[in-house]
């Protein structure tokens, strides 16, 4: 039997480099003496973030809303700014505050705030296509300098009107379905918007998507490790769930119960974006030895 790994699984660029610039914080930690925090937790992965908090960095709950006066009143202390980035006032007022910001934004979701914020100063209406709850919209959103709206399905483009006339910019949420951007692309051609748009999707996710349904096209068992909060993580699992009927969705080596059907000749593994190499290595052996 064997057990193959996808082309690409586990950490992305950001999100690697994110906890990266944890680990440096850390190590520079003896000589400032500085107390570290990460606003939201790091990375959508449990097992990551307990880590980090064994080493005593602290989440400060920049989720529930991105509320900023969760971190009013903490001073000379480090705050990193995790992959999906935060909006320009959370930044703002952490800075004013007197914290250290340490800013990891992915240089990818940078760029989109780059866009949203020249595009308001230049007159355009900023849409947004993406999940209005999640913080990497909500950061988008909040680097806007002119009028904005989130959508997140062809109705809701299809019902859509510009505020400003006809000057519409579309960005997409990093992790945004391809296909679906195009359809509102489309929508928003036929309604004729004078429009600027930019697919900001992000390659990794694509390439994680297109190697996961690859792999699950062979094998006769698939694995799919990722933090249960984890949006790529669960439609990486739906992926390959269309492609291979036993597929196993879970966060750890303890959640995996596998009951392999007779005659397996493939057993393939993927992993979300927020899925340390360690946990991957574990589950892979973990097969390889007992299976
Ligand atoms: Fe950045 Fe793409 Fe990862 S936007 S955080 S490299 S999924």
């Amino acid at each position: 039997m064997e057990v193959k790994l996808a082309e690409c699984a586990g950490f992305c660029f950001g999100v690697k480099r994110a906890i990266d610039t944890v680990y440096e914080q850390l190590a520079k930690q003896a000589e400032t003496g500085k107390q570290i925090y990460t606003y939201g937790p790091i990375v959508h992965n449990e097992e990551v973030v307990r880590e980090l908090e064994q080493k005593g960095v602290q989440v400060i709950d920049g989720e529930a809303g991105l509320d900023v006066s969760a971190i009013d009143g903490k001073t000379q202390r480090t705050v990193i700014i995790r992959a999906h980035g935060v909006p320009r006032a959370v930044q703002e007022k952490m800075e004013q505050s007197g914290l250290e910001c340490i800013d990891a934004t992915c240089p990818f979701v940078k760029r989109i705030h780059r866009i949203v914020e020249k595009a308001g100063k230049d007159g355009y209406e900023v849409v947004i296509a993406g999940n209005p709850g999640h913080p990497e919209v909500e950061g988008i959103r909040g680097w806007c300098t002119g009028p904005v709206k989130v959508i997140e399905t062809e109705e809701e483009a299809g019902n859509f009107t510009a505020e400003n006339g006809e000057k519409v910019c579309l960005v997409s949420q990093t992790t945004f379905n391809y296909n679906k951007f195009q359809s509102i692309v489309e929508i928003f051609q036929k309604k004729g918007y004078n429009g600027n748009v930019v697919n900001t999707i992000c390659n990794a996710t694509e390439e994680r998507q297109r190697a996961a349904r690859d792999l699950a096209a062979e094998a006769d068992v698939m694995i799919v490790i990722g933090g249960k909060n984890s949006s790529n993580s669960r439609k990486l699992y739906e992926i390959c769930s269309g492609e291979c009927a036993h597929t196993y969705f879970i966060q750890t080596l303890d959640d995996l119960h596998l009951e392999l059907p007779k005659a397996v000749r493939l057993v393939g593994i993927t992993a979300g974006a927020s899925t340390p190499n360690n946990l991957i290595e574990e589950v892979q052996n973990y097969v390889r030895i007992n299976f």
